[in-house]
């Protein structure tokens, strides 16, 4: 059985007092039925929320993968993890449009991650020029093997994926069932081949892009579609735990 998880990337928003508002009503109304929860709070507020010892993992939305040095307004890998966090949005489209990062880099993070025991929430997804030219399948499989593809069995097994195409992201814009399916079968199609049918069938992956209360029990009952990565809808806990419950 494959892991269901829904996550909550929180962005640039919400004010301290709010962040932690949000954290605990999410935290209290939880039931341990639902699927696993995690939340990407601003770095700022992941020491207090993880402080709050809920039963909702408290992740990073960034970090850098070099241990320590001279790299201004970035924070390490080690000092992410020596504040208990045990997972890391890596390869968001906004981290690799706007600041650069590029699969190098990023198989580089994913690599730092893991060697200090954090999961890497590893997101790939494709601009909307290339599914009009129908090649985001083979877009999105080159992402993966340029960022997880050396990866050893022992590795690929503790990442999580996540599918969001850039043109469904903030826009209302959603995947239609048979686009997330059709992508995410891919995705397992490629790990399967990668790394063994075992590994690529019991592998996470989280559609994300649009993904809201009333569109969740459509996208999650896909097969290959094991949760989901919220930006938006995941800064109210009543839409966010409605999501949860939507498998
Ligand atoms: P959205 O964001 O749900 O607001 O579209 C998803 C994401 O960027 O992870």
């Amino acid at each position: 059985m494959r892991k269901k998880i829904v996550a909550g990337n929180w962005k640039m928003n919400l004010l301290p007092e709010e962040a932690l508002e949000l954290y605990r009503q999410i935290d209290s109304d939880y039931c341990a039925d639902d699927c696993e929860l995690l939340v990407f709070p601003p770095i700022m507020y992941v020491r207090d929320l993880i402080a709050q010892h809920g039963q909702i993992s408290v992740g990073v939305q960034n970090f850098h993968p070099e241990e320590s040095g001279a790299y201004t307004g970035e924070i390490s890998v080690s000092q992410v993890s020596s504040c208990g966090v045990k997972h890391a949005l890596v390869g968001h489209s906004e981290r690799r449009m706007i600041f650069n990062e590029s699969n190098d880099f990023l198989k580089e993070k994913i690599n730092a991650a893991l060697t200090h025991d954090i999961v890497p929430l590893v997101c790939c997804g494709e601009p909307l020029e290339i599914r009009d030219m129908d090649s985001h399948v083979a877009y999105v499989t080159n992402q993966l093997a340029e960022t997880i593809g050396h990866l050893a069995e022992s590795e690929i097994v503790r990442c999580i994926i996540a599918y969001e195409p850039i043109w469904a992201i903030g826009t209302g814009r959603t995947a239609s069932i048979d686009q997330a399916q059709e992508m995410h079968a891919s995705i397992r199609y490629w790990l399967k081949n990668q790394f063994g049918e075992q590994v690529g069938a019991i592998i996470t992956i989280l559609y994300g892009g649009s993904c809201n209360a009333s569109n969740a029990s459509e996208l999650f009952a896909c097969p290959d579609v094991d949760g989901g990565l919220i930006g938006g809808a995941s800064l109210d806990a009543a839409s966010f735990l409605k999501i949860a419950r939507s498998f």
